[in-house]
């Protein structure tokens, strides 16, 4: 915008259907905790309608803002927001006893208890916040957002603090809990991984905009767009110009600098239109012989290769393109060794030039 105003969120449009899993997935800035701020309520955009159930919590044009402590939404932070001065019981009953969720006295110690247990605390209700590790604050803080049973839980990075083995444990354990509960999830992070293990479905954002919402499946192995492929998992794109109607296996044959690759397209193509095709590294075989000529086989020169522990990633140079191959750890590969690429048209998407 020209007054040097930056719309944080454009034109976001989701639908969660009931007990769902949907994470909105993108780098940061993108918009990820703004849009989340809009549905608990702690935000008003500047348009636009947002539905919780069967109720308007907000309408920029008929004028409707329920205020975030009646959206009956649980939030998770993604500092986690504990109180430091209380006790791990004081901060779950917290919304109980303080916020806009309260219950009768005689009810908050059930309730809370409750809460702990389906996260595993039970023991720890006395113990100071200050002392609980970082994992345990981040339990803390969970059951510190279910204990007044939302119908939707808001989870903001809410893994990000944990180091990478207690992060995996905890991805598990969350989604076997939300399964449990039958809760409708809205998800933020910017973790690819995180988002493909855990989510019923993704939005990929980018600058405030949904590029693509999708099962976890279609986002990775069906990517409509660059951006959307390079996030989500590594990939290798090359241009090419659409050369051939459809065969009679479903195979087009797309010209490009690696040479003529057929691909198997969900796309209607046009003759002659260009295009990006787009194939992930593992789908990238690699032969040390120079046997068959096979569809979509390659000479090349192995540049680089980098063992990983559990496989190896390679480069391969095919003509003027460098192909990234990732490989079992095992496959013996000399930089410099000549080898024979495949990849087989299944593997292959087809991204239009101009959408
Ligand atoms: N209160 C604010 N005032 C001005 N700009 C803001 C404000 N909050 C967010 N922004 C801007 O809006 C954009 C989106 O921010 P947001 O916090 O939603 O991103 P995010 O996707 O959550 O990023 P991260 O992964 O880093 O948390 C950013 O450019 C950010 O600088
Ligand atoms: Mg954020």
């Amino acid at each position: 915008m020209s007054d040097g105003t930056v719309a944080a969120v454009r034109g976001v449009s989701f639908e969660i259907p009931e007990g769902a899993f949907l994470t909105l997935l993108g780098p940061s800035g993108c918009g990820k905790t703004t849009t989340l701020r809009c549905v608990a309520g702690l935000e008003a955009p500047d348009s636009g309608e947002i539905h919780i159930g069967e109720r308007l919590v907000f309408s920029g044009s008929q004028g409707v803002a329920v205020p975030a402590y009646k959206r009956g939404v649980g939030m998770v932070f993604q500092s986690y927001a504990i109180w430091p001065h209380m006790t791990v019981f004081e901060n779950v009953a917290f919304p109980l006893v303080h916020g806009g969720f309260r219950v009768p006295r005689s009810q908050v110690k059930e309730r809370v208890r409750k809460a702990l247990e389906l996260i595993g605390l039970a023991e720890l209700g006395s113990r100071p916040a200050p002392l609980l590790s970082g994992g345990q604050q981040q339990r803390v803080s969970l059951a510190r957002a279910l204990v007044y049973e939302p119908r939707l839980l808001l989870l903001d990075e809410p893994l990000s603090n944990l180091d990478a083995k207690l992060r995996e444990e905890m991805r598990l354990e969350l989604r076997e809990l939300i399964d449990r509960l039958k809760i409708s999830t809205l998800y933020v992070t910017h973790d690819q991984e995180e988002a493909l293990v855990l989510s019923d479905r993704i939005a990929v954002m980018r600058d405030g905009q949904i590029l693509q919402e999708g099962s976890p499946r279609e986002i990775y192995l069906d990517p409509l767009n660059p951006f959307v492929a390079s996030f989500v998992g590594k990939a290798n794109f090359v241009d090419g110009s659409v050369e051939g109607q459809k065969d009679e296996r479903g195979g087009i044959a797309i010209r490009t600098s690696l040479g003529q690759l057929i691909c198997a397209p969900r796309l209607d193509l046009t003759i002659g239109e260009q295009v990006s095709v787009v194939f992930r590294p593992e789908d990238v075989h690699v032969r040390t012989d120079s046997s068959g000529h096979d569809r979509n086989t390659f000479p090349g020169v192995v540049e680089r290769v980098i063992f990983v522990g559990n496989k190896i990633l390679c480069e391969i140079r095919v003509g003027s393109v460098l192909v990234q191959s990732e490989i079992n750890a095992r496959f013996k590969l000399q930089q410099g060794g000549k080898v024979t690429v495949e990849i087989s048209p299944e593997c292959i998407g087809v991204i239009r030039h101009k959408q």
